[in-house]
């Protein structure tokens, strides 16, 4: 009767400390997810966490190795609908491909596909993450900071692109206007914070080349794309948190989508580090987005160009100053892949109802793009 009794506190006792350790509160939700999990012999993670080779240790290895159950059990909690599902097995992403070196010799790599995201991270979510930070790193591996040398010799924060090849960035025209290539230097490794970005060497490259769009126009940032060429490429392994995002399909379909677009511009600031933000947004056609645009400043006149596209148009979701060079990430109808749609160019503020965001359109540069790839003989 007495241990009984004992038991009872060192239960509660118990559950105190937890609750007092974590630092907040366990919702509602979170006991569901609990459920959730006992009752489907699955752990609750980020949707992509699911898909990921380095989220293998976390997520309990079912046999029956490669296919993945198909019935996607979600979880409370997240963002968007359905961000955190109930997982029960990861498959491997990474295929091995043989073939010769130059001495002959066959050799086989791993190769892991452009647009998966890769995570690395061994704790369940909880419900009350911070609104829109990017949670862990890995979620966006093709994120790069470009940092600029100022006149002191210091290396800053200068903007964002995308990585689209190991050594190629995808990044936004008007930051480069008639910029030194060895100014620059970026750094990948899906970190989200900015400050440990820069005490990591392994995963910087400096910048050799810097290829800005040849029709672009610094009035009006039609065709606002610039390719960053690297000294050398970055090492996708199976222990870091690099990855390439993929070029649109030509086949593109995907009308009423949402998409994401994360940054580490205006807003991400948290305690004075810059933190990766991210936010959902849906497409707005070009048509809607000029009669949209049209009701701002622009007037009545305004015409969009055909290089950018446009998303967003939701009071609060947005990419703002700083942004300029993120990508917007969509999904590749029918995968777990992501594509890169647009780079963050230009709005009217940033926010506000019925005023979507500008982006120059990667579908509209995708030929400039494997032009520029092809005289330096890189293949995506
Ligand atoms: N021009 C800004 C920059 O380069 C991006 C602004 C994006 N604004 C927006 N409302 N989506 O940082």
């Amino acid at each position: 009767m007495s241990l009984y009794r004992f038991w009872w506190r060192f239960v509660f006792v118990n559950c105190l400390w937890v609750t007092v350790q974590s630092g907040r509160r366990f919702k509602r939700e979170d006991i569901v997810n609990v459920a959730i999990e006992l009752f489907n012999n699955c752990k609750c993670v980020y949707d992509y966490q699911c898909s990921t080779v380095n989220g293998e240790n976390m997520i309990d290895q079912r046999s029956g190795g490669e296919s993945r159950n198909s019935t996607k059990i979600t979880c409370k909690g997240g963002r968007f609908d359905g961000e955190i599902i109930c997982c029960k097995q990861t498959y491997t992403n990474w295929t091995e491909i043989t073939n010769l070196d130059y001495k002959n010799n066959t050799k086989t790599e791993m190769f892991l596909k452009c647009g998966i995201q890769r995570a690395k991270i061994n704790v369940r979510v909880l419900t009350d993450e911070e609104d829109g930070n990017v949670p862990f790193n890995g979620e966006f591996p093709w994120i790069v900071a470009i940092y600029k040398k100022n006149i002191a010799g210091r290396w800053v924060f200068y903007c964002s692109g995308a990585l689209i090849h190991p050594k190629v960035i995808l990044t936004a025209n008007h930051y480069f206007r008639s910029k030194n290539a060895a100014d620059f230097k970026v750094t990948a490794g899906g970190y989200i914070e900015l400050s440990r970005i820069e005490d990591n060497l392994n995963s910087t490259r400096q910048v050799v080349e810097i290829v800005n769009h040849p029709k672009f126009d610094k009035d009006s940032l039609y065709n606002d794309g610039t390719l960053l060429f690297l000294n050398e490429a970055f090492q996708i392994t199976k222990t870091n948190s690099i990855n390439t995002i993929c070029m649109p399909p030509d086949d593109l379909n995907i009308n009423n989508s949402r998409c994401l677009v994360a940054g580490w511009g205006k807003g991400s600031t948290i305690d004075g580090t810059r933190v990766l933000k991210k936010v959902d947004l849906p497409l707005v056609s070009n048509s809607k987005c000029q009669e949209q645009l049209r009701r701002t400043r622009l007037g009545r006149r305004f015409i969009l160009h055909d290089s950018f596209m446009c998303a967003g148009g939701e009071k609060g979701k947005d990419a703002c100053r700083g942004d300029g060079g993120s990508p917007l990430m969509c999904l590749l109808p029918g995968e777990r892949r992501y594509f890169h749609m647009g780079i963050v160019s230009w709005g009217i503020g940033c926010g506000s109802e019925n005023v979507p965001g500008v982006y120059a359109s990667v579908i509209k540069m995708k030929s400039w793009i494997l032009d520029e790839l092809n005289k330096k003989e890189i293949k995506l």
